[in-house]
């Protein structure tokens, strides 16, 4: 592939990367291409080399074998160029403890060579964008964790990077925060920013990644779109029957186990997962019943039993996760 093909299709450009830490291989022969206007997430458990790989696409860390190219520039001959097309949003919070939130924006912005009048009027969409203006001139060492990772990830986007990697930036964010920056990065991402997306919230990668990778010991497992991977490796769907509420006198439980009967006797081999208050969850394993098929028999099921509703579903993105991480060592 020449530079030119390189940089003219992908951001970002993976091939074989590989890295040792002396004998142990955190990192082994990863190969991917990322487009502008996609997020791109990366998923696995603890300590199976997301980090690691974020380090070596920055040039943190050496690349033990392999090469990254963003943009077409070889991360290895040009890195101080390449540097300059990244936003680098660390796992750990890279701030100074003791300047002020405005402080420490002015300072990344000059250092990504922002023109001096016009740091303030940045720090401070920033600080609106990501919802901390009310903190900004509070220092580091006053803030809460999740306004740190908000920081962070507000000094990701300072000088307008056009490719942004973010490492697990909602870890420790309360649910609101977390959606006004999943909000904030689907706009960044329709803007036709390259983002490259680490989590362990599997709700927040099917919100933004447009392709994700499950990664295990250092292996890329599956690549794919939400969709795909469901379709390819979820194995069944899931099923939830609520039990319509009735009068006290009558009997519950035998309600339930009719129910119960009735589905294991039209579902061979559902498996009932939870059973809380009124709330069945089954996963059916059997992936060949068509969707009419499933309606028909339920809506009948509907008028014998006391079902009030249900619910048939495609399995979760977690049930394929964790089907790929149970063999993380
Ligand atoms: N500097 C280092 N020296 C030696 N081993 C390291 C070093 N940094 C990381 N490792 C090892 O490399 C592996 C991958 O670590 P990494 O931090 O990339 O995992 P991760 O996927 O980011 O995990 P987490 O989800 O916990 O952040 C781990 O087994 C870790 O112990
Ligand atoms: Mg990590």
């Amino acid at each position: 592939m020449s530079r030119y093909e390189r940089s003219r299709n992908y951001a970002l450009v993976l091939q074989n990367v590989t890295k040792y830490y002396k004998n142990f291989l955190a990192v082994n022969g990863l190969c991917l291409g990322v487009k502008p206007y996609e997020c791109f997430g990366l998923l696995g458990m603890n300590g199976a080399g997301k980090t690691t790989t974020f380090k070596m696409m920055t040039g943190d860390e050496q690349i033990s074998y392999g090469k990254v190219w963003v943009n077409g520039l070889d991360i290895k001959r040009e890195q101080k160029k390449v540097q300059k097309l990244i936003g680098y949003c660390p796992q750990f919070d890279a701030l100074l403890d003791d300047l002020t939130i405005r402080e420490t924006l002015k300072i990344f912005a000059l250092i990504r060579g922002v023109p001096y009048k016009e740091c303030k009027s940045l720090g401070e969409h920033l600080a609106h964008e990501f919802d901390f203006f009310k903190h900004m001139d509070k220092k580091i060492k006053e803030l809460s964790g999740g306004n740190k990772r908000k920081l962070s990830t507000a000094i990701a986007l300072v000088g307008d990077p056009p490719i942004i990697y973010l490492d697990e930036p909602t870890t420790g964010m309360d649910p609101a925060t977390k959606r006004f920056l999943w909000t904030a990065l689907a706009k960044l991402r329709d803007s036709g920013k390259c983002i490259i997306l680490t989590s362990h919230s599997m709700e927040e990668c099917e919100a933004l990644c447009t392709r994700l990778a499950i990664m295990v010991n250092g292996n890329f497992q599956c690549l794919g779109s939400t969709q795909r991977l469901k379709n390819k490796f979820a194995t069944g769907y899931t099923l939830t029957i609520k039990v319509k509420k009735i009068a006290d006198h009558v009997n519950v439980d035998q309600e339930i186990k009719a129910i119960d009967n009735f589905i294991q006797r039209k579902f061979p081999g559902a498996q009932l997962k939870e059973k809380y208050q009124e709330l069945l969850s089954y996963q059916l394993t059997n992936n060949s019943i068509p969707w009419s098929k499933m309606f028909g028999i339920l809506e009948k099921g509907k008028k014998n039993l006391n079902i009030e509703d249900y619910s048939i579903g495609q399995c979760s993105l977690e049930q394929v996760f964790l089907s790929f991480t149970k063999h993380q060592q």
